[in-house]
C-alpha cells in the first residue's frame, strides 16, 4: 500500500512552507518542497545561461538537476544544494521565485520533475507543499488542503519572512510580485493553481500558524 500523503497547495505566502515543515516534523513524515524544485530549475538555468524561452533546454536542466536536501540542525530549515553548492538563500529571492513560475508554466519542465516528486512518497508518509500536489502529483492523497489568505496578508508575511532571512523587501513591490505570480500560476494551461475537487480550503488570513497546524493535524487524525 502506498504511503499516506497530505497535500498542501495554495498561492505564494499563504504559509504552506512553514506549515508543511511543522506538520512533517510532528508526524515524522518526509517533506516535499516542490517549489524548491522549480526554483532550482530556474537558478540552474540562469547559471548555465539557458534562455527562459528555450523549453527543451529548460527541460534538460530540470531532468539533470544535481540536487540534495540536507537536514538542518535543530529548528533549522534544510540546506538545499545545487551542483554541490549551498543555494538555500539564492533560491529564495523574489527574482528566482518569478523565474520559477515562468519555467513552471512549461509542460516539458513539469514532466521532467514529476517522477522526482513522486519518489518522495515513502513510508511513513509525505507532506507535499506546492501548487499541484493534490491536482496532479498525488491525486489519490487521503488528505488535501488548499491554504489561502488575502493578498495583503500574504505580502505582509512574505516581507517579514524575507527580512528575517536578511533579504531586503518592500511591501508594495512584494505585493505586486505576488499578484503577478498568482495570476501566472492560476491561468497557465498546465497544472494551474486551484483547489482539487476533494480539497479542504483553509483561509488563514486571521489564523495563527499553531491554529492552522492544529486544524490540519486533527483532519489527518480523523482520516488515518
Ligand atoms: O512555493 P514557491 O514559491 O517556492 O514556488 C515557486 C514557483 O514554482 C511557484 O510560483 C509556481 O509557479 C511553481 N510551482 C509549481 N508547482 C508546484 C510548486 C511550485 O508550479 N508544485
Amino acid at each position: 500500500k502506498a504511503a499516506p500523503v497530505i497535500t498542501l497547495d495554495g498561492p505564494g505566502g499563504a504559509g504552506k512552507g512553514t506549515i508543511s515543515q511543522i506538520i512533517a516534523g510532528k508526524l515524522g513524515w518526509h517533506l516535499l518542497d516542490s517549489g524548491a524544485l522549480y526554483r532550482l530549475t530556474a537558478l540552474g538555468a540562469e547559471r548555465k545561461g539557458v534562455a527562459f524561452d528555450d523549453e527543451a533546454a529548460l527541460a534538460e536542466v530540470a531532468r539533470n538537476l544535481d540536487i540534495a536536501f540536507l537536514p538542518g540542525a535543530e529548528n533549522e530549515p534544510v540546506s538545499v544544494m545545487l551542483d554541490g553548492e549551498e543555494v538555500s538563500k539564492a533560491i529564495r529571492t523574489e527574482a528566482t521565485g518569478n523565474n520559477a513560475s515562468i519555467v513552471a508554466a512549461l509542460t516539458p519542465v513539469r514532466d521532467a520533475l514529476l517522477q522526482r516528486q513522486r519518489d518522495f512518497r515513502q513510508s511513513p508518509g509525505v507532506v507535499g507543499d506546492g501548487r499541484d500536489m493534490g491536482t496532479v502529483v498525488f491525486t489519490d492523497a487521503p488528505l488535501k488542503i488548499y491554504l489561502t489568505a488575502s493578498a495583503d496578508e500574504r505580502a505582509r508575511r512574505r516581507v517579514k519572512q524575507l527580512q528575517e532571512k536578511g533579504i531586503d523587501a518592500k511591501f508594495q513591490a512584494i505585493l505586486s510580485e505576488i499578484q503577478t505570480r498568482d495570476e501566472r500560476d492560476m491561468n497557465r494551461d498546465v497544472a494551474p493553481l486551484k483547489p482539487a475537487d476533494d480539497a479542504i480550503t483553509l483561509d488563514t488570513t486571521d489564523m495563527s500558524i499553531p491554529e492552522v497546524v492544529a486544524q490540519i493535524i486533527d483532519l489527518a487524525k480523523a482520516r488515518a
